[in-house]
């Protein structure tokens, strides 16, 4: 599948599917469990349908699986890499994923089908006009009364704790994700049509999670 054109190298490289998960485990000190968990409390009761959007090796999508053994889960990537992680780990484990090579920005799946659709640690690698495109598909798709959960990071208020985040955000980052720290995702859902918008922040400010409604 063609790649646009902002979308980085670093995520079909060789190197970094493999070496994913370690690195994010290396990023928060071994605490991908209590990372990945967070989520669970802005899912609706009894999802019948999950869809994880820029999913890359799945930790989230394998997650909620695990937790909503009855429901279908839904993940993609633009990364055949990051996609083969996500295969290798769910034929391992024994879950069953519906995985698809696909631009998060407009997907192959119907409107109106999902009770959540999430992505996590993506949307700060997009562009700006992107991200809002995104927030539309998620729209799209959800069921009315379904949840869309953007995860991403976020800047501490305390100078101290920002170390984390410039040494990541200078080290592998592009220029334009620093936007995530000032964009106004709450707003930007209320306009997209999102209602009962909120937003949490976790580890001292480091990770942010902001939902809607549709
Ligand atoms: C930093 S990783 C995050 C992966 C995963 N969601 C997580 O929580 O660990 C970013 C992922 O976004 C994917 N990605 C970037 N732009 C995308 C797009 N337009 N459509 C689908 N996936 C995209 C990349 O391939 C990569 O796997």
């Amino acid at each position: 599948m063609k790649k646009p054109t902002y979308y980085r190298g670093l995520f079909v490289s060789r190197w970094l599917p493999p070496m994913y998960d370690l690195w994010v485990s290396i990023g928060v000190l071994g605490n991908t469990k209590a990372l990945r968990r967070k989520i669970l409390q802005f899912i609706p009761k009894n999802p019948k349908i999950i869809i994880d959007l820029a999913c890359g090796t799945g930790e989230a999508a394998l997650l909620l699986k695990k937790e909503y053994p009855n429901s279908r889960v839904l993940a993609s990537d633009l990364s055949e890499g990051m996609l083969k992680q996500i295969q290798r780990k769910a034929v391992k484990q024994n879950i069953e994923i519906e995985i698809s090579l696909q631009d998060a920005v407009h997907t192959s799946y119907s409107s109106n089908i999902a009770d959540t659709v999430i992505i996590s640690f993506a949307i700060h690698d997009l562009p700006h006009t992107q991200r809002l495109l995104v927030m539309k598909e998620a729209y799209r798709l959800l069921k009315k009364g379904g949840v869309f959960i953007i995860y991403e990071y976020h800047m501490p208020q305390f100078p101290l704790f920002r170390l984390p985040i410039y040494i990541q955000f200078f080290l592998v980052e592009n220029k334009e994700a620093w936007g995530i720290f000032t964009e106004p995702l709450q707003e930007e859902l209320s306009q997209i049509g999102f209602t009962q918008t909120k937003k949490r922040t976790f580890f001292k400010g480091l990770a942010q999670i902001v939902a809607g409604i549709k």
